[in-house]
Formats: structure tokens, C-alpha cells, sequence
């Protein structure tokens, strides 16, 4: 093999260690770093859960003494100013390493260029950019964050064979099999937060957490853009709030709240964490397979046990009559069941987005429906689209998808096409 070949094989060990933790190093990124000595990996190093100590420090002490003379390759550029922790540069430094790989360099303007610099003062061969575009991907909600000062935004929804995405009044479908379900589960699990409108709170009462056995811990926070305070004291998200954080996102004219994106009320959620440099102020292989759309479609049907949506007057309803001192006290009652109640301007994304990047949101899963995917896609701060197809039909009364794979934004790549048990799955993405 030769040293290039071994090179990029050793970057695709970090880039897969970098990704074992995405979701859990809040604003940190989830860099990968491997160590190896004589064609051999000697050390391994993910950022830490909660974002602390970096990946360096770990993969280096892994190494111990067989890092002198070794290669370090590193997802991004190291650390070069001291925070919380040391500069990670200079425990490259000090270990003796005499070649430093890697990936991409840090946008951050206190950082950029300077980790690369203070490793070649030293002596070290550096050597930048070796598999960008997978280390870029594998770092998109870091590197949004930090060049857009929003989370990374990725769309999901499953779609039937007619185009439909729900039924009126039904409550929750099964457009999709197990297999796409659990998808999404290890999707929510790699992301900080989950979005619905209050549309879908209602009519489907999704819990939003993710329940893969060992991974029952890692559900994000969930949000619901809901300007009048109409998501039920008994749905799942409600009930669920104490254990899994819960923001609503209330409208702030209707309460007559002068409250700006900067005056946000505390959160329940942790403090946010200093990022990869330590300043405060804030997948697997895609198989190609044509599918086309002519297989056997079955028509879909509610599944069991669902809450009624609003058609079926599962829910108090409220209506723009209501008083101040009504909606005072739902924010109370909400409030008191363990959900955070934020007023910024649900429908506006661009005053939402950045809220909640200052707030350790780096990536953030909008989960629909209809209106909400349309708002998100409208306004483009849609980074990545997920279109599971499911066999089946709705027909009547159906909900129609918000996009389709035949009006994919241009500026979109296709990912490719995948096969999930009886589903398709179509990704597409935009440069990060
Ligand atoms: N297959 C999937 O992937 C998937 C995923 C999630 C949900 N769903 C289905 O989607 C359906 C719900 O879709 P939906 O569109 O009614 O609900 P939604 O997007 O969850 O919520 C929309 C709600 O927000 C209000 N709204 C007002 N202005 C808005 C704006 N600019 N942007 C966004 N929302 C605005 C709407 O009020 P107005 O009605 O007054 O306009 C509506 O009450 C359910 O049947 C659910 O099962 C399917």
C-alpha cells in the first residue's frame, strides 16, 4: 500500500472515531484522532461526552512514549490558545510526534491557521485537507455554527407512494417500516435537538426521544413551534419533560413581550460548553440503486393507539380571542409540568436559528409537518434532506409533502438512494 493509500485509510479511522459522538459534545465538535507508529495505530482519541478533553490528549496518552517520531492525523486543526483545557498544539508538541495530518482547518478566526503554525515553529511536517469533504461532512453542525451562527438543519420526512406525508385528522401514520424508524432513532441520538410544529404535537403526540436500547440516554431536546401555547398538558412531550428537556416556542406579540432572541429566559438546558478552542461566545457508505415507483402500493392506515388529532377534538382548542391572562396561564401550567416556554417569533427561522446556536444547538432535526418543513425549506436553512418512500398510499384526505425528489432545490447534491427494509431512502445535501 502505498503512503498516501495508508494515509487516507488512517484519516478514515479518524473521521469514523469523530463520529462516535456526535449530539453529546454540545458546542464542542466531535473530532477523531489517531496515532500510529510504523504503519501501526498506536493511540485513539474521540472528543470526550460533554466536549472535554479533546480527542488529542487521549490519543496521544494512549501512544505514551510510541508517540515520539509517530503521525498524529486529526479531523480538524488543533487547538492552539488555552482555555479549559491546554492548547491541544502543544500536547502534540511535547509528545514528540513528527508529522501532523489533518482534515480540515478550524474556521474559527482564533483558531484558523495558528494550531498549524505553532506545530511547524516546532518542527512537526503538517499536512492539511487529506479527505476534506468527509471530514467536512462529519463536522457540519461545528462548522455551521461557527461560519453561520446557526445549528446544521437537517430535514427528514417519510413520504408515501402518492406523495402524501399524513392523513387529516389521523393522528400518526406508518408510512415507513422498522427499519427507517430505527434510522431516524440513531439520527435523533446523533443530533442536539429535535423541531415539530405544533401541527404535528397534536395530531400525532410523538414522544420525539430515541429508544434504542443503550442509547435511551442521548434523546435531544425537543422543540415545538407553538405561538399560542396549544401543545396539551397530557401529550407525551409534556409528560416526558422532566426527563427529557422540552422547549416551547410561544410567539412573542401575544404576549405583548418587548423580549428579544438575547433575553431568551434561562434554559433547562446545560451551560454551553466552550467550543473546540475554548471561546466562550459562541454516514456509512450510500449504496446507488434505482428504485423507480412502480412497485405494489398498499394503502396505509392509522396505527393503533394514537391520540385523535384536533379534527377528532383530541385537544383544547384555542382561538385568537383569547385573553393575555388565558395564555399567561397555560405558559404557567407548561412551565409547571417542566417545559420552557421561549418567546421569539416561531415562523421567523432566522431569529430562532441563531437563538438557538447561542444556546449549544449545533445540529438541529425538523421532523415536520407539512407547514413547518415548508418554512424551513422556504426560507433555506435547510442544510441536508432525508425523503424516506414508503410502499404504501394515503390517498383521500392525504397531507401532501412539502417537497418532492423531482424539486429538490438545485443547490442540493443527491447523495444517492438507499434501500431500508421495504423503504427507499434519498439524501441530498448542500456544501457545508
Ligand atoms: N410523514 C412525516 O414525515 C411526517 C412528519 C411529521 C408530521 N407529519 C404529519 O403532518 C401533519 C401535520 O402537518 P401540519 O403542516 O399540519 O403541521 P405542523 O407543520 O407540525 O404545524 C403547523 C401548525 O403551525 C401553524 N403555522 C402557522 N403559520 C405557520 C408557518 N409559517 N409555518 C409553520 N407553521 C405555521 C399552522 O397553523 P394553521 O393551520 O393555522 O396554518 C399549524 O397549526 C400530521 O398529520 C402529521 O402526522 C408527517
Amino acid at each position: 500500500m502505498s503512503a498516501s493509500s495508508d494515509d487516507a485509510q488512517f484519516m478514515q479511522e479518524a473521521i469514523r472515531l469523530g463520529l462516535l459522538h456526535l449530539g453529546q459534545t454540545s458546542t464542542n465538535p466531535s473530532v477523531g484522532c489517531v496515532v500510529v507508529r510504523d504503519g501501526k495505530i498506536v493511540g485513539r482519541g474521540t472528543t470526550a461526552v460533554g466536549g472535554r478533553p479533546h480527542a488529542e490528549p487521549q490519543a496521544l496518552a494512549e501512544a505514551g512514549e510510541l508517540a515520539r517520531g509517530a503521525t498524529a492525523y486529526v479531523t480538524l486543526e488543533p487547538c492552539s490558545h488555552h482555555g479549559k483545557t491546554p492548547p491541544c498544539a502543544d500536547a502534540l508538541i511535547a509528545s514528540g510526534v513528527s508529522r501532523v495530518v489533518i482534515s480540515v482547518t478550524d474556521p474559527d478566526e482564533r483558531v484558523s491557521g495558528r494550531g498549524i503554525a505553532m506545530l511547524r515553529d516546532a518542527g512537526i511536517v503538517v499536512e492539511t485537507g487529506l479527505l476534506e469533504e468527509e471530514g467536512r461532512h462529519s463536522l457540519a453542525a461545528y462548522l455551521t455554527r461557527q461560519t453561520k451562527n446557526r445549528p446544521y438543519v437537517i430535514l427528514k420526512l417519510a413520504v408515501s407512494q402518492d406523495g402524501m406525508i399524513g392523513r387529516m385528522g389521523e393522528g400518526q401514520i406508518a408510512i415507513t417500516g422498522p427499519a427507517a424508524r430505527a434510522e431516524v432513532q440513531q439520527l435523533r441520538a446523533e443530533t442536539d435537538a429535535i423541531l415539530v410544529g405544533i401541527g404535528t404535537a397534536v395530531a400525532d403526540d410523538p414522544e420525539l426521544t430515541v429508544r434504542i436500547p443503550g442509547l435511551q440516554g442521548r434523546s435531544p431536546v425537543r422543540i415545538v413551534l407553538d405561538p399560542l401555547l396549544e401543545l396539551p398538558l397530557t401529550s407525551k412531550l409534556v409528560r416526558t419533560a422532566r426527563q427529557v428537556p422540552v422547549i416551547v416556542v410561544g410567539r412573542e406579540e401575544v404576549f405583548g413581550s418587548e423580549t428579544g432572541e438575547q433575553d431568551l429566559p434561562p434554559s433547562v438546558l446545560p451551560d454551553i460548553s466552550p467550543t473546540r478552542g475554548e471561546i466562550d461566545s459562541l454516514p456509512a457508505s450510500v449504496q446507488n440503486v434505482d428504485l423507480g415507483t412502480s412497485g405494489q402500493a398498499q394503502p396505509i392506515s392509522p396505527l393503533v393507539g394514537e391520540m385523535p388529532g384536533r379534527a377528532e377534538g383530541g385537544i383544547p382548542t384555542t382561538n385568537a380571542n383569547e385573553t393575555t391572562a388565558q395564555l399567561e396561564s397555560r405558559r404557567q401550567a407548561l412551565e409547571s409540568a417542566g417545559v420552557e416556554v421561549v418567546y421569539c417569533h416561531p415562523y421567523h427561522p432566522e431569529q430562532l436559528l441563531p437563538a438557538l446556536a447561542s444556546r449549544a444547538i449545533s445540529s438541529l432535526l425538523v421532523e415536520g409537518g407539512a407547514k413547518t418543513a415548508r418554512l424551513f425549506l422556504e426560507a433555506g436553512y435547510v442544510d441536508r434532506i432525508l425523503l424516506y418512500q414508503g410502499p404504501g398510499t394515503i390517498g383521500q384526505g392525504g397531507i401532501e409533502t412539502p417537497i418532492r425528489k423531482t424539486d429538490i432545490p438545485s443547490d442540493f447534491k443527491h447523495v444517492g438512494t438507499r434501500i431500508v427494509g421495504d423503504d427507499s431512502l434519498d439524501e441530498y445535501e448542500r456544501e457545508v
